[in-house]
Order: structure tokens, then C-alpha cells, then sequence
């Protein structure tokens, strides 16, 4: 019987998610010393000392800034996320965003909790007090989005769905994501671009050194007077202190996030969710299932799918022996493993061998048991990040 795999798991994680890792196989929890693998969703990683056994972490979820990647990947070390998996969550997050602010919803409804509503002039206060809150429809309006990911896309088809324009901007979409856009997206050349057309603005980039005050002093004042900017990417994308200056200016309209923050806390224009965009039962299950069987495919078989900082390999296994290997992408690696293989005696039935960026990673099935030499052989070669060996459990 193989030996049990081990997985922190660090934030609430849904059960159905849970359940993909069976307790024959692993053991699972919050105060595992060692473990195999950390499983998370918004804990900061940043900082923290994440032990020498990790050989994956996964994130219940779309962002990954909370895990210091770079680190990691020097580790040899992937990180998985759950790309879509809770988008349809967002997109209805960001529609009802849209409309809170459209019709003034929050405000109405702090209005509403001061009635009286045993008074006999119930009716005349209602009456009197909607008049602060008249809106405006959707409708016929422009929407610019940032970023036509997963959510980006889904928040365009719903907005063209409601009669919205759509505009939007996307340096790094990929064919897939071009192709499943509405054909009546617009496309713009640049943020300042979709800035200037849209009275509503709605930001799906992840945090980066590129993205961080995308939307800033910079380019606010480019959108139109009046104008609604939502974020339900992350805090960082937009700078708070220049949000304020142009909404206490009346330039910026609202702005609808779902960060609370010091900067903007309290302001009447500004409608701050807590971190509500993923919090659906489904969307919750959906990231926990998602990531939870990547982790096994990627414990248990050394296969990757949705790391953000290697490529995706996938083999079926040809032998009850299986070599993993996370290594730099430089030349001649591949000439120096199989040479470390055949050296220490192994003979490689399957190879498969793929790079991303600065990242490779090889799986060889191979047809003789691998011994702790021929492991040690493979972690000296220069430019090899980890090894493991992945004998198919009995
Ligand atoms: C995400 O990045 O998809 C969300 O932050 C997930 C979450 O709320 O945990």
C-alpha cells in the first residue's frame, strides 16, 4: 500500500472539493506538518516559510497573487488555479454591481431601513424620498471591459444580452478567448481607449507589476463625466487615492469594487463588496473540484493542467514507473537525462517533454523500478528543480 499524500489546506475549502482527495489516499487538514502539497484560497503565502516537502500548491481560484510564484518556480514547484471555474459567479457579481449603482441601490435601501413603516404617512415618505434615487438603464449604455478572460467574455455576452455597447481591450487574449467573444464586441486599441467610450468600465486583469493602477491619476479622467467604474479583479488594479480625488471631484460617477479599504471606506459614491465575487455555492465547489483533481493528477501522476507558471503535460501511463522532472528551459537537458537514465539502467519506454517561458518539465515512463541512485543522478544535473519518482500505487 503506498504511502498517504499530504495536503494543508489553509482556507475553507468546499466539500465536494475535499472529497476528490479520498482519506485512503491522503490525509488532509489545517495543521499538517511536511505536507505534500498546500491547498489555499485567499491565505497570503508572501513571506510565509512553506516547507521543503511542498511539491504543489493549488488555489481555489482565479488569482494567484497571494503565492509568491516566482519563488516557487525556482523550487520547481507548480502552482494551479481553477481559471473559470467560479467566472460565471463574477460576471453575476458585476451585472448586479452595474445595476446597485445604476439605480442607486444602496443608498435606496439605507433609505428604506429608516422608514417608519407603521406611520400613516408611510406612503407620502416613500414617495417623497424615491425622488433622491431615480436612476438610469442599462440599456443603449456603453460598457468598456479590461481583460477578455473567462469572466471578461461572460460579462460582454451578458451586457450585449441587456442592450448594452460593448468595447472592449485586451493586449494578451488568446485565440480561444477571440473566438468564443460575441461578434459585437468592439474592439478598442488601448485602456485609455475603452476609458474614453464607456460610461461603464469593468476591470477582469489579474495583479501584476503591469497591471498594478492600471486605472489610475493618469487615465481617470479620460472617461466620461458621470461614468461608473467597477472592480472585481483585485484592490491593486485601481489606485484608490486617485479614485477618490475624481470622485470627490464628480468626474468618476461611482466606483463599485469588492475590496473595502481604508481610502474609500464610508464614501457615498462608492459601493464596496467583501471580496464576494467567487462566494457562490457553485462557483465554490466548481474552483474546489477543479483544483482538487489537478492536485491528484499532478501527486499521484506528475500530470499538469492549469499551472500558472509551467506547461500543461499530460501522458498516459505506460508502466508502473514514472519519473518527474520540473527543470530550467536550457539546452541539451533532455541529452543530459536520458544519459543519467541509461547510466543508472533505466530504459525509457514513454517521454514527454514540454516548456513554458523560463519552466520545462519532463515525464518518462520507464520499464524497471527507479532507485534512490538514479534519482540523485537526475537532482545533480545543473538546472534540475525536483525529481520525483511516481510508482503507480498498488
Ligand atoms: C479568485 O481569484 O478567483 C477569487 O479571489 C477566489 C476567492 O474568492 O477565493
Amino acid at each position: 500500500m503506498a504511502e498517504k499524500l499530504s495536503v494543508l489546506v489553509l482556507n475553507q475549502i468546499a466539500p465536494a472539493g475535499l472529497a476528490r482527495l479520498p482519506p485512503e489516499r491522503y490525509r488532509v487538514g489545517k495543521d499538517l506538518t511536511d505536507p505534500d502539497a498546500i491547498l489555499l484560497r485567499s491565505a497570503d503565502l508572501h513571506g510565509a516559510v512553506i516547507p521543503a516537502s511542498v511539491r504543489a500548491v493549488a488555489r481555489a481560484g482565479a488569482g494567484v497573487n497571494n503565492i509568491p510564484v516566482a519563488a516557487l518556480s525556482a523550487r520547481g514547484v507548480p502552482v494551479f488555479n481553477a481559471p473559470g471555474a467560479n467566472a460565471n459567479a463574477v460576471k453575476e457579481l458585476v451585472l448586479a454591481g452595474m445595476l446597485m449603482a445604476a439605480r442607486h441601490l444602496p443608498a435606496a435601501l439605507r433609505f428604506t431601513a429608516t422608514l417608519d413603516t407603521a406611520a400613516p404617512d408611510l406612503e407620502r415618505a416613500v414617495e417623497d424620498g424615491k425622488k433622491a434615487f431615480a436612476g438610469f438603464e442599462l440599456a443603449g449604455k456603453t460598457l468598456g471591459i479590461v481583460g477578455l478572460g473567462k469572466v471578461g467574455a461572460l460579462v460582454a455576452d451578458a451586457a450585449i444580452k441587456l442592450g448594452m455597447n460593448v468595447v472592449g481591450y485586451d493586449p494578451e487574449i488568446t485565440v480561444e478567448a477571440a473566438w468564443g467573444l460575441p461578434s459585437q464586441v468592439q474592439r478598442a486599441a488601448s485602456v485609455a481607449e475603452v476609458l474614453r467610450r464607456s460610461m461603464f468600465v469593468s476591470l477582469h486583469v489579474p495583479l501584476l507589476e503591469a497591471t498594478r493602477h492600471l486605472v489610475g491619476a493618469a487615465n481617470l479622467g479620460l472617461l466620461p463625466p458621470g461614468a461608473v467604474l467597477l472592480n472585481f479583479s483585485r484592490e491593486g488594479v485601481v489606485d484608490h487615492e486617485a479614485a477618490l480625488e475624481a470622485l470627490t471631484a464628480g468626474h468618476l460617477g461611482q466606483y463599485v469594487c469588492d475590496f473595502p479599504g481604508v481610502t474609500l471606506h464610508g464614501h457615498p459614491k462608492v459601493i464596496a463588496l467583501p471580496h464576494l465575487g467567487a462566494s457562490t455555492q457553485e462557483a465554490e465547489e466548481n474552483c474546489a473540484v477543479m483544483v482538487a483533481e489537478q492536485l491528484r493528477a499532478y501527486l499521484e501522476h506528475g500530470e499538469i493542467r492549469n499551472a500558472v507558471n509551467f506547461p500543461a503535460v499530460q501522458m498516459a501511463r505506460e508502466s508502473a514507473h514514472r519519473v518527474a522532472i520540473a527543470n530550467s528551459n536550457v539546452p541539451n537537458m533532455l541529452g543530459q537525462i536520458s544519459t543519467a537514465m541509461a547510466q543508472a539502467g533505466l530504459n525509457i519506454h514513454t517521454m514527454v517533454n514540454k516548456s513554458r517561458g523560463e519552466m520545462a518539465y519532463t515525464l518518462v515512463d520507464v520499464d524497471s523500478p527507479v532507485t534512490e541512485p538514479a534519482l540523485a543522478a537526475l537532482r545533480a544535473i545543473p538546472g534540475v528543480l525536483a525529481v520525483r519518482s511516481l510508482p503507480l500505487a498498488g
